[in-house]
Formats: C-alpha cells, sequence, structure tokens
C-alpha cells in the first residue's frame, strides 16, 4: 500500500519495502525510473526492468568467478606446516593471527548483509547481488574451516581468536556497532538519521571492513605466497581477494547511488564524521599489523604497513566522494595490484587451478 507523507514524498509501507506485503492485485508494473536504492516506492520482487546495471554486472562476474576452497590442493601447506622450521616464529605467529582474524570476519560480515543490509536496501537487483554476496561471504568461512582441517589447527583458538586476541576484539567491536545500530526490529529507513544509520552501516562494513581491514591480511599471505610458502592458503587468499574486490566496489557504488538519490543526507558535518570514521578504522588496522607483526619480516615492515594502509585509506576516501585523508599517493606494494591479477601469478605458485565447469550437473542420462 502506498501513502503519502507531506517530507518524504510517497512511499510504500514497511511490509512492501520488504516485498512480503500484501500483493495488490491489478497495480501496473514498475518503471525503471521509478526503482530506489533505499525507501523503495516501488515493488521489491520485480527484477525487470532493471536500473542499475552495475549491480546486475557485479553479480554477472560474481557467478563467473566461482570456485570453492577444497578445489585447492594443501599437500605443500601441510608438509612445510609441520616441518620444523619450516616456518619461522613471527611467520607461524603472523598466520596464526591473520587466519584468527579471517574465521569470524566473513560471518561478521555475512551476518551483516543477511540481517541488516538486506531488508533495507530496497532494490532488486541489488538484492540478487547481496544473495551472490551471502554465499560467497559462506565460501570464505568454508576456507578457514578447510584450512584449520587441513593443517589440524585448534578450531577453538582459531574461532576465539576475536574474543582472545585484542586487536582483532577492537576492530569488530568498533564495525558490529554500526550493524547494531540497525538491529531494532523496529528499526525503519526513511528518517534523515536512520538514513544516515543505513549508510554508516554501508561504510564500516562495505569500506572499512572489506575494503580497509581485509587488505593487510591480503598483503601478509600473498607475501607468504610470493616465497613459495603457504602456497595453497596463498591461492585461496587470491580467490577471496578477487571475490571482495568486487564486493568493494559494489558497496562504493550503493553508497554513491544513495548519495545522488538523497544529497541532503550528505551534509557537511556527515562527511566530517566519515572521515573521523576512516581515521579511527585505519589505527585501529595498524594496531593489529603491529600485532601480527612484532618485528619485520618477509619484506613487510611496520613502517611499510602504516603507510600502504594510509594508501588504501586515501583510495577509499576517494571512492565516496572525500579528500584524501593522509596523502599518501604511493602504494609501498606495487605487487598486490598485480597479485589480483590470478592468471599473472597462477603460474607462480604452481599449484593447481581448477577451471570451474559452470553446469556439468546439468549433463542428464
Ligand atoms: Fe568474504
Ligand atoms: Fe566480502
Amino acid at each position: 500500500m502506498t501513502t503519502v507523507d507531506s517530507t518524504t514524498g510517497p512511499r510504500t509501507d514497511p511490509a512492501d519495502a520488504t516485498g512480503l506485503g500484501e500483493i495488490e492485485r491489478g497495480a501496473a508494473p514498475v518503471h525503471a525510473d521509478d526503482k530506489r536504492m533505499i525507501n523503495a516506492r516501488t515493488d521489491v520482487n520485480q527484477l525487470l526492468p532493471m536500473k542499475y546495471h552495475w549491480a546486475w554486472e557485479k553479480y554477472l562476474a560474481g557467478c563467473a568467478n566461482h570456485w570453492m576452497p577444497t578445489e585447492v590442493a594443501m599437500q605443500a601447506d601441510i608438509a612445510l606446516w609441520r616441518t620444523p622450521g619450516g616456518l619461522t616464529d613471527d611467520e607461524r605467529l603472523m598466520l596464526t593471527r591473520n587466519l584468527g582474524f579471517f574465521a569470524t570476519a566473513e560471518s561478521l560480515v555475512a551476518n551483516n548483509i543477511v540481517l541488516a543490509v538486506y531488508r533495507h536496501l530496497t532494490n532488486p537487483e541489488c538484492r540478487q547481488y547481496l544473495l551472490r554476496q551471502s554465499f560467497e561471504e559462506a565460501v570464505h568461512t568454508h576456507t578457514f574451516q578447510y584450512v584449520c582441517e587441513s593443517l589440524g589447527l585448534d578450531e577453538g583458538a582459531l574461532f576465539n581468536a576475536y574474543r582472545e586476541v585484542p586487536s582483532i576484539t577492537d576492530k569488530d567491536t568498533w564495525a558490529l556497532r554500526y550493524t547494531q545500530a540497525l538491529s531494532d526490529p523496529d528499526f525503519r529507513t526513511g528518517t534523515p538519521e536512520n538514513d544516515r544509520a543505513f549508510l554508516r552501516d554501508l561504510i564500516a562494513f562495505y569500506v572499512v571492513f572489506e575494503g580497509m581491514w581485509f587488505y593487510t591480511g591480503f598483503a601478509q599471505i600473498l607475501a607468504l605466497g610470493r616465497r613459495n610458502k603457504m602456497v595453497g592458503i596463498a591461492e585461496q587468499y587470491q580467490y577471496i581477494l578477487r571475490d571482495e574486490s568486487i564486493h568493494l566496489n559494489f558497496g562504493i557504488d550503493c553508497i554513491n547511488q544513495i548519495k545522488i538519490e538523497n544529497p541532503h543526507l550528505w551534509t557537511p558535518e556527515f562527511a566530517t564524521e566519515i572521515r573521523g570514521m576512516l581515521h579511527e578504522a585505519c589505527e585501529l588496522e595498524i594496531a593489529y599489523a603491529r600485532d601480527t607483526m612484532p618485528r619485520g619480516m618477509l619484506g613487510l615492515t611496520a613502517e611499510s604497513c602504516e603507510q600502504y594502509l594510509r594508501f588504501i585509506t586515501d583510495r577509499r576516501a576517494e571512492q565516496i566522494g572525500l579528500a584524501p585523508l593522509f596523502g599518501q599517493a604511493e602504494n609501498p606494494f606495487p605487487w598486490m595490484s598485480e597479485a589480483m591479477d590470478l592468471r599473472k601469478e597462477k603460474n607462480f605458485f604452481e599449484t593447481r587451478v581448477t577451471e570451474y565447469r559452470t553446469g556439468g550437473s546439468l549433463e542428464w542420462d
């Protein structure tokens, strides 16, 4: 049912915004121009006609990148992990804390999508991508289960690291605040205050969590892989990195589209607040990088990691229309962008890469 509010204009009632409301018999089809990212005025169950083609393109790209962690051979990793002195003590500490962060981070991101974002992002093509992303987060969590099982790690310690390692707890606590703000079952977008709470959540999870905090971890593991160590995990991280770069870009497109449709939300005060969020997030990540690598290793130092994080933070700020925070124009790890090109690195790791065959299960006798 559509009502007209004098301040926000016509909008569907909250039940219709979820797509679970009563079906209005005989109502006209949706016009693409009427679709909105938040506070939908149109039926959220009608994918076509499409408005946000960028969301659909990302859904197709995610499907084309399908992979499963169990397709990656782990024998070399298992042998190296079990060899006394195969990894240095610093490398073991880094690996354990790195895996410890990711083991639950993927679930936190998935919970935020399914339990907070999906309900309020009232556009069917964006929801289509969120469904794909949710599955990818399940694949990523599966990766850490598979690594844990393959290496025979202490599963309690690995999956409880976010309660036991303070620098991980600090990051997760920071992000959870933003999804908790949306967790009240009566929370609805539609007021500037609540629409900004939703934007803060998108920024905390897409820009910070997936766009900044995953990147120290990627750099650490890919640095190991480049030295021919833990090559199975390094290959899995490459696949995760490829997925995450699409998640990040989807989040940035969503934030910028919401800004375009709701320019009143992005006040100078709000922009200042968001810059403060990015600054805090960068400091939390620098503390985590020091915690995972108390001494320099693998060509990474605390100083180069800080530079890298400042470079990433500036890049993320620019992507959502904010001025750089640090002016860190130079990327101290240029090989990270190379590592995102799987074809270039595939031969380097010398592991088996499975070309995923889609549709194989449809060949019936
Ligand atoms: Fe993920
Ligand atoms: Fe993700």
